[in-house]
């Protein structure tokens, strides 16, 4: 059995997301028994690749991808239920079928409806140059209602006709009045949406469940439970980089409520850390490089968005970034990702630290007015320019290379097991 599952364990992002956190859970559920999510939505995007196939989940664990694993989609995701009936089908018609027998959704979910996605649009639109950069999901809206509570739809109104219609009654009246004043935005009609939504609740209702209880369970048969995060520590909505970060606690500390479980059930936090930075949307990025650096990143990396295909922005490995996140998170081990796409430079910098107003600052400041005006300090190593993606071993990593990863995790505080080299499972070496 893998160790990194013994006492089970959480993978989640070190950085602003897309660190490879579907590729790491994919090869660790190779032993885990169950795979869950517990944040976010269909904001996130996935990536499995299978020989030539590449695959990409939004809302559904990928644990889909093996046999026998129960996926579960905790209380503390929004879904949006068009996209996960969208992606059901989608992953049963590619050969892995997804039936009640692999898949259970939390009845105390919140449901994302066609109002919170035309609410991010119209927010974005009129924030202009202040906008967050969403992805138009209706992600903060929806979380938004979970905690004004009248005005949210759970799982468990969605799979209930009488629930379902009085709620929309209510709250399609309401939306209808802010949305003509604030935005000037036609009425919705709310005979349509109950129509379609009762449709969808049908269709879900065999996967409705208390994942809760399902996971307790699991965890005291002594199953091999395996978290996987969405998003990242710097996109979490109470440590990252507020206000430019998602709705949800993202980071691993939203594990217990997320998924509800108790705090036993987790004894391994295994961060996942590109060997540059990346980021989508708005917000401040110190070691960003906004020229061919960042272009040579992004090419070699195909640094496009998964759900959106945005280019991402790119820039140098932040250290000051990725300790914070590790020690807010008590990270166990850490898997460096992406190492293959710095073959070719000269140079490689890493930020080790941050100055402001010419004063060399403590650590990482997760707030955007500070951490707008840090000017990063920076390390340089020599590059490799031996191709990276065949190797199998750490040992057999060009000595630039393995001293790269030496010295990021001596920066970071926290010991590098993994290091992988290409998007393939078995491109992942050990240490
Ligand atoms: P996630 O959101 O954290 O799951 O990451 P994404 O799937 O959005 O983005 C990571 C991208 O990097 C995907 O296209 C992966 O297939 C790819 N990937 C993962 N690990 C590696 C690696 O070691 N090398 C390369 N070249 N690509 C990788
Ligand atoms: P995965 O799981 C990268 C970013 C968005 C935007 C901000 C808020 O694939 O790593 P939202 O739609 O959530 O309200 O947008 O958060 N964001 C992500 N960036 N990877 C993700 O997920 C992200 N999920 C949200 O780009 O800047
Ligand atoms: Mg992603």
């Amino acid at each position: 059995m893998n160790p990194f599952l013994d006492g089970n364990a959480c993978v989640f992002g070190l950085q602003w997301g897309d660190e490879g956190k579907g590729k790491i859970v994919d090869y660790l559920a190779e032993d885990a028994q169950v795979v869950v999510r517990y944040c976010g939505g269909a904001n996130a995007g996935h990536t499995v690749r299978l020989g030539e196939k590449k695959y990409s989940t939004h809302l559904l664990p990928v644990g889909i991808f093996r046999p026998g694993i129960m996926n579960l989609i905790g209380n503390g995701v929004v879904l949006d239920p068009e996209a996960i009936i969208s992606e059901i089908d989608e992953f049963t018609g590619k050969g892995f079928p997804i039936t009640p027998d692999n898949l259970r959704i939390s009845y105390k979910a919140h449901v994302v409806m066609p109002y919170h996605k035309i609410e991010d649009g119209a927010r974005e639109t009129k924030a202009q140059d202040r906008s967050i950069g969403t992805t138009r999901r209706g992600i903060g809206p929806t979380y938004a209602d979970k905690m004004h509570r009248m005005s949210a739809i759970r799982v468990s109104d969605l799979v209930d006709d009488d629930r379902l219609k009085a709620k929309l009654d209510a709250i399609v009246e309401e939306r209808n009045s802010w949305f003509g004043h604030m935005y000037g935005l036609p009425p919705l009609n709310v005979d349509e949406l109950f129509a379609q939504y009762r449709q969808y609740g049908a269709r879900l209702k065999p996967y409705v469940d208390d994942t809760s209880a399902i996971l307790i369970q699991g965890y005291k048969a002594n199953k091999r439970i395996l978290f996987e995060g969405a998003h990242a520590v710097l996109l979490d909505v109470d440590h990252g980089t507020y206000p430019y970060v998602t709705s949800s606690s993202c980071s691993a500390l939203g594990i217990y409520t997320g998924a509800g479980a108790p705090p036993q059930v987790c004894r391994n936090f295994i961060g996942i850390m590109k060997a540059y930075t990346t980021r989508v949307g708005g917000g401040p990025f110190p070691t960003e490089q906004d020229n061919e650096i960042g272009n040579y990143i992004r090419e070699r990396g195909n640094e496009y968005g998964t759900t959106t295909r945005r280019p991402r922005r790119c820039g140098w490995f932040d250290a000051v970034a990725a300790r914070y996140s590790c020690d807010l998170c008590g990270v166990t081990a850490v898997a460096v990702t992406l190492l293959d796409v710095l073959t070719g430079l000269d140079e490689i910098k890493v930020c080790t630290g941050y100055k402001r107003g010419g004063k060399q600052v403590d650590g990482f400041i997760a707030d955007m007015g500070l951490l707008a005006d840090v000017e990063p300090i920076y390390e340089s190593l020599p590059g490799w320019k031996e191709d990276l993606t065949n190797i199998r071993r750490f040992e057999d990593l060009p000595e630039n290379a393995k001293n790269y990863v030496l010295r990021l995790e001596q920066l970071v505080g926290a010991p590098i097991r993994m290091v992988s080299v290409a998007p393939e499972r078995n491109a992942t070496l050990l240490r």
